[in-house]
């Protein structure tokens, strides 16, 4: 068993640089099994993610190649089978994006339900809604465990989603773009890698208008080919390194970021009492350590993401004053909170409403990460804690994150992965 081991309590000052957007690749790779040709994709991060969608594309008959660490090349050529129900599949949220994949390649999909870090129920009926809206059966095998998607013809449709969700809005917009006719989806998410996935299948050859506004339209084409693609940097790791200055005191610059993707977020961070300065690709985060408390609301995007919002109850938790911090995209967002009260946080939750009274000194302790971002949270707080913090269940942080210990070691940190017997 790996532990991530944090001596807290330094200054971070210096230069970090962010990888590939997690959620923006986990909806590329599987996009790329809708053409038949080749796609390159650039800029990818080191992400456990990654592997298990490159071991489920081989097994349906395409052939994968990391030309380098960062690049792979995806030959869809010869994909023929539309049945993905291995553990890959099962373990990975994203998998989801095969449905709309497959469907859009073959017009049929067997696809397990996706894993995934668990905040309370994660829905897929409005990616099904929606396929069905297109023609396409739903079928629901073993008590749901398995998706089996049949359409003799997938045409466009117009969806209006009850709930602007960033996986449907994505996995409809896949299989639509190579549906016959055009499709309108009313209502749909607008985070930025939604513009990503739409911007590749442009780049294949597809036809899609309006992604980054809430009414996205695809005028489906018979066939999509090959394209390279560089991913965006990722929003959320820029985030956590950009709240890790905050909250560790110093003067940090984040490189390879989208500064308009951090709007949200800076203008909590200057709230706070931080100096943010913006380049093209860049963010710089000067802090004295010396924060304001403030109140906090989850929203899609442009809002502030919900997969912040446990590192900033790690950062709220070292402010002067009360703070608030109200989860509104998930249900069940804070059962990570007993593991932050290990290391002196005093939060209280009231259903989806999170008060956070900030404290003079958090204190390390051991931790286990409950799920990916909530691993994120612990780290920061570690980093700010007097003393040693030992954060167990490393691997849900790997999802995500790409080397975080080298990348916060390069900026000062004092932070370690040990093996531990257990
Ligand atoms: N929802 C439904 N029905 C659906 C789909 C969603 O009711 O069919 C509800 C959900 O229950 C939730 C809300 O809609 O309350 C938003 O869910 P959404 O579909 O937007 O989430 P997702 O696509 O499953 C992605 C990210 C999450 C991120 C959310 C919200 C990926 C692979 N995952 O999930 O990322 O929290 O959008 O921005 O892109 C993470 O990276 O740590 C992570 C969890």
């Amino acid at each position: 068993m790996e532990q991530l081991v944090i001596r807290g309590q330094r200054r971070l000052k210096g230069e970090v640089a962010v990888s590939g957007a997690k959620n923006a690749v986990v909806a590329i790779i599987p996009a790329a099994i809708t053409a038949k040709g080749v796609s390159i994709i650039e800029n990818l991060p080191c992400i456990e993610d990654v592997a298990g969608l490159v071991s489920t594309l081989n097994s349906l008959g395409a052939v994968c190649d990391f030309l380098d660490e960062r690049t792979l090349r995806i030959d869809s050529t010869k994909v023929d089978r539309w049945e993905a129900t291995g553990d890959a599949v099962r373990r990975m949220r994203a998998s989801y994006y095969l449905m709309g994949a497959l469907l859009g390649r073959f017009r049929q999909a067997v696809v397990a339900t996706p894993g995934g870090c668990n905040f309370g129920s994660r829905p897929i009926n409005l990616h099904l809604k929606g396929f069905s809206a297109m023609g396409a059966e739903v079928i629901e095998e073993n008590g749901g465990d398995i998706i089996r998607l049949k359409a003799d013809k997938l045409h466009g449709a117009n969806i209006f989603l009850d709930t602007a969700s960033v996986g449907a809005t994505i996995n409809l917009m896949i299989a639509a773009s190579t549906a016959e006719g055009t499709t309108v989806i009313e209502n749909a998410a607008k985070e930025p890698h939604i513009v990503d996935t739409a911007n590749f299948l442009n780049m294949l050859g597809a036809k899609i208008r309006g992604a980054g506004t809430d009414v996205i339209r695809i005028q489906g084409v018979e066939e999509l080919s090959s394209a390279e693609y560089m991913i965006i940097p990722d929003q959320i790791e820029a985030g956590t390194y950009m709240i890790a200055a905050a909250i560790c005191g110093g003067d940090v610059t984040v490189r390879n970021v989208i500064p308009k993707h951090m709007d949200s977020l800076s203008a909590k961070l200057e709230e706070m009492g931080c100096k943010i300065i913006e380049g093209d690709d860049y963010i710089e985060v000067i802090s004295d350590g010396n924060l304001k408390a403030v109140n906090v609301k989850t929203m899609t995007y442009p809002g502030f993401p919900t997969d912040l919002q446990p590192q900033m109850s790690a950062l709220l938790s070292k402010a002067h004053g009360t703070s608030t911090l109200t989860e509104n995209v998930w249900e069940n967002r804070f059962q990570y909170v007993n593991q932050l009260r290990r290391l002196g946080c005093d939060i209280s939750i009231d259903g989806r409403v999170a008060t956070i009274k900030g404290v003079d000194c958090l204190v390390g302790n051991e931790v286990n990460a409950t799920d990916l971002r909530a691993g994120a949270a612990l780290v920061i707080a570690g980093l700010a804690a007097k003393g040693e913090t030992r954060i167990g269940n490393v691997k849900y942080i790997d999802r995500g994150y790409e080397k975080i210990e080298y990348k916060l070691r390069a900026i000062g940190a004092d932070i370690e992965r040990v093996r531990v017997q257990r």
